[in-house]
């Protein structure tokens, strides 16, 4: 199914700060990831990360869910824009919101997400904290592709690390960044190598 002669189109969605997507979009740029930077669609008009596209020169726009009678809407308007780009992969880096099985469906195995906790442990919202809370001696961060369920989809890439006594939400939170950041560059670099093949809940690197 990959054709490893062509370059393929990877764009973006986040909701904030964007660092996710600035280690991403950097190797791009550069040539160590072969791909060719697509969209950066974000749902939050001052998303910093705009202002990361802007100085790499990667396009980006902001649409507004509440400007769409649905959901449904709403994500065929980010279809739109990605099929412009003829996208290939999608990077959740750090976008908020749950997508719908349609535009999961639409792009099967083909949305990668980054996790900031060793999923299946600590699904959903405030990963961090949730490992904190709990008392885990060892968290780390996960990229995955996006199925229907809350971070559920099979996994890609993880990295752990050590929680130590004087972690907080913070300082732990700073740690994972710095995995996630790897991991994800990694994730789409075999991506985009074709170096990864899914079978069911499988994600087979070669
Ligand atoms: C990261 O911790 C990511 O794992 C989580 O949200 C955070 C986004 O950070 N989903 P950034 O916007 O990529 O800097």
């Amino acid at each position: 199914m990959l054709n490893k002669k062509t370059k393929k189109t990877v764009s973006f969605l986040a909701s904030g700060r964007g660092s996710n997507f600035k280690a991403v979009a950097d190797k791009i740029i550069s040539g160590n990831i072969k791909a060719t930077p697509g969209i950066l669609i974000c749902d939050k008009p001052d998303a910093a990360a705009f202002e990361k596209a802007a100085k790499l020169g990667i396009d980006s726009i902001f649409i507004d869910p509440k400007a769409f009678a649905s959901k449904a809407d709403y994500e065929k308007e980010m279809i739109k824009h990605f099929d412009r780009y003829k996208t290939d992969y999608i990077v959740a880096a750090g976008y908020m919101r749950i997508l719908s099985d349609e535009i999961i469906q639409h792009y099967k195995n083909r949305i990668i997400n980054i996790h900031p906790s060793l999923l299946p442990a600590f699904q959903g919202r405030d990963a961090q904290n949730q490992a904190i809370e709990y008392g885990v001696k060892i968290t780390g961060c996960t990229t995955h592709f996006i199925d229907e369920g809350t971070d559920t989809g099979p996994i890609i890439l993880q990295r752990a690390i050590n929680v130590n006594k004087k972690d907080t939400v913070h300082t732990l939170a700073d740690r994972i960044l710095k995995e996630e950041h790897k991991i994800l560059v990694k994730s789409i670099k075999l991506l985009c190598d074709g170096k990864i093949e899914v079978r069911g809940r499988h994600v087979i690197i070669h």
